[in-house]
């Protein structure tokens, strides 16, 4: 049977490296497996207190970076969350669905929370991994690839789809996570002990930066005792970050990557990383900037939101039925 892939990246900060090893990078080669569905997670994005033109803005360059990964859309439907009108009417439906304990308990909002006073935390903000599901849930998708970090929320949508299963019969389609094997979890060059994250301008490498910044960064990352290229997590969290970025980028194992480095100081290792970064991301701004140019991707939202809303109508009225609302059409 052919798969149904879906995925959505929030147009909140700058997008990273982290994000583009995690999932933007392989969401081309997703696209062979089956109908893939990519979107621009525009209502989680007011979870956050965040400037209208800065999420008008970042939508659109989301829409870019996703094209820039070189996605074909005759396959992969390109699509903002809020065109589909779905997510938000099934989000009413599974919110009774899920309970306060377990959504207390998901690390994002423990920690997204935990820098926040008590009465400024919003309800979206809680209530996030609902919206998550239901994303997941409207496309009947069996696959989900995400970074290290979306996994619980993604564990949680089982858990919410065998519950609603369980009471109603087989409504819900049961979805499982895909991670990258090298690169799930890009860590902060500043502070490899931390993920590398759209909030931290210091140890992040934003999608944006121009090369000579990029390599500066590289060249300045924190690295370890010691002078062997070596991967280790415990004893030498950075160059175990760079060497995943390098094996990640280069698709290669991590292994393969120690090896070509066996002989290296940290200095010839930190440009070796530079380069194939540099190469990389100069190549797909590039095609970022052309995309955005031309405005092609107005077309291809317009068009991936109507397909999208003839899965995600299909699926909601299927809900509908199975907890007794009627549909009178
Ligand atoms: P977001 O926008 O925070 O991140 C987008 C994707 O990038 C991955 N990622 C990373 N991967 C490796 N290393 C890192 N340092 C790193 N940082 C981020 C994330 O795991 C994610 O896959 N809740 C989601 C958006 C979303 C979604 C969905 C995803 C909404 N609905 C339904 C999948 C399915 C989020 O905020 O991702």
């Amino acid at each position: 049977m052919a798969e149904r892939i879906l995925t959505g990246i929030k147009p909140t900060g700058q997008l990273t490296l982290g994000n583009y090893i995690g999932v933007l990078k392989n969401l081309k080669k997703e696209t062979e497996r089956g109908e893939c569905f990519y979107f621009i997670a525009d209502l989680h994005a007011l979870t956050l207190p965040i400037e209208p033109e800065v999420l008008r803005q970042n939508s659109i360059d989301l829409a870019c970076f996703y094209l820039a990964a070189g996605i074909d859309t005759k396959k992969a439907n390109l699509f903002l969350q809020s065109s589909v009108s779905a997510h938000a009417e099934l989000n009413a439906i599974m919110q009774n669905y899920l309970y306060m304990g377990e959504l207390s308990r998901m690390t994002q909002f423990k920690d997204k929370s935990s820098k926040m006073k008590e009465s400024a935390i919003g309800l979206g903000l809680f209530a996030y991994p609902v919206l998550m599901a239901s994303d997941i849930i409207l496309y009947d998708a069996n696959i989900v690839p995400v970074g290290e970090d979306q996994v619980q929320h993604v564990e949680l949508t089982r858990d919410l789809v065998n519950r609603f299963n369980n009471r109603y019969g087989e409504v819900l389609t049961l979805p499982k996570y895909e991670m990258r094997k090298v690169g799930a979890r890009i860590m902060s060059l500043s502070d490899p002990s931390k993920k590398m994250s759209k909030s931290d301008p210091k140890g992040d490498i934003f999608l944006k930066d121009d090369l000579t910044t990029i390599r500066k960064k590289i060249m300045s990352a924190v690295t370890d005792s010691g002078s062997e290229v070596k991967y280790d997590v415990e004893n030498k969290p950075g160059i175990s970050n760079l060497l995943t970025i390098y094996a990640a980028l280069k698709e290669i194992s991590i292994e393969d990557a120690e090896k070509e480095f066996v002989n290296s100081r940290y200095g010839d290792f930190k440009k070796a990383v530079a380069d194939v970064v540099c190469n990389e991301l100069g190549a797909f701004q590039e095609k970022y900037r052309q995309i955005l140019e031309s405005k092609e991707y107005e077309k291809v939202l317009l068009e991936g939101a109507a397909r999208a809303r003839e899965v995600a109508n299909s699926t909601l009225k299927r809900v509908k039925k199975a907890v007794g609302l009627l549909n009178l059409e």
